[in-house]
């Protein structure tokens, strides 16, 4: 790979999408939102939409998943200029890693400051109940542990360093303007703050697995965000993540439960309204970030 080149792809080719995307709109975003399973509607709130489909994109990875739409909505939310991801790209699709987090980068060039995460999760913890929304405070980024991540390869300086700090990933500010909204709507019983863990999918996972990862100190356990997640903080993006529980993981032998698809699916239909409110609060409270703040 000639230097200056990212695995994968390379600046020019994040600068082309970027370039691409913002000649196709007056808009410029600063905010941008990834809608997990069945979370996609949340982009149906923005204002003056404009949607590309990722198909219609130069250089977008393609989304093969039921639930998720695989488009690009960019408009406002609260007068707030936010470019929405209908449909992410996951591991289990067989993207490659460096694919999956193609748009971070992308948003990055656009003027995105902001990364609002979503995406449906099994609860470990097991004072989670479905419809809870956890926001997340840290993550256990288990493909990484076999070398899976998205910064392998050259590093482009332009983007980041070749180290990045990941202690700080999940941005304190927006995890307590996140608690304070969903005091204010009255909704605080239903908010957590807990450790995600990714894992490469696409099977769930087995009852001594669910087990492992409580152990470890997971409390919810899902097949993305902590990709995008790294990729985000290595570009300097603030990030929050909100994870809905859609089910409970199975943890004891005796259980007639059976974690399956249509349940997550059915489970974020029912929260989609409620998840959209949230969302709404939080950027309408968000400081006006730029370079500049
Ligand atoms: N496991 C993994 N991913 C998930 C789950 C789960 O139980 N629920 C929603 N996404």
């Amino acid at each position: 790979m000639a230097p200056g080149e990212t695995a994968g792809y390379s600046y020019e080719e994040y600068k082309e999408t970027a370039d691409w995307l913002l000649s196709q709109t007056v808009h410029r975003p600063l905010i941008a939102i990834i809608c997990g399973s069945g979370l996609g509607n949340l982009a149906d709130s923005l204002k003056d939409q404009v949607i590309f489909k990722y198909s219609d994109v130069p250089n977008f990875p393609m989304s093969t998943v039921s639930g998720h739409a695989g488009r690009l909505v960019i408009g406002t939310l609260r007068e707030k200029v936010c470019v929405c991801m209908q449909g992410r790209f996951h591991l289990y699709e067989g993207h490659a890693i460096w694919k999956t987090t193609f748009p971070i980068r992308v948003f990055q060039l656009m003027g995105v400051r902001t990364l609002i995460i979503t995406n449906a999760s099994g609860g470990l913890n097991p004072d989670y109940k479905v419809g809870d929304i956890m926001v997340l405070k840290d993550h256990i980024n288990m493909p990484g542990f076999a070398g899976v991540n998205p910064l392998v390869g050259p590093n482009d300086q332009r983007f980041g360093e070749r180290f990045p700090c990941m202690s700080d990933a999940y941005d304190k500010q927006l995890r307590e303007l996140t608690k304070a909204v969903f005091c204010d709507l009255g909704h605080a019983s239903l908010l957590r703050e807990g450790v995600y863990c990714s894992l490469g999918g696409p099977s769930y996972e087995t009852i001594a697995e669910c087990r492992m990862l409580r152990l470890l100190g997971a409390d919810a356990v899902g097949m993305s965000t902590t990709h995008e997640v790294i990729s985000a903080r290595h570009c300097k993006l603030s990030v929050l993540g909100l994870s809905l529980i859609t089910n409970k993981t199975v943890m004891d032998y005796e259980s007639m439960e059976h974690a399956n698809h249509e349940e997550v699916l059915q489970s974020s239909k029912r929260s989609m309204q409620f998840l959209k409110e949230i969302v709404t609060h939080i950027i309408g409270r968000l400081p006006c970030l730029s370079d500049a703040s």
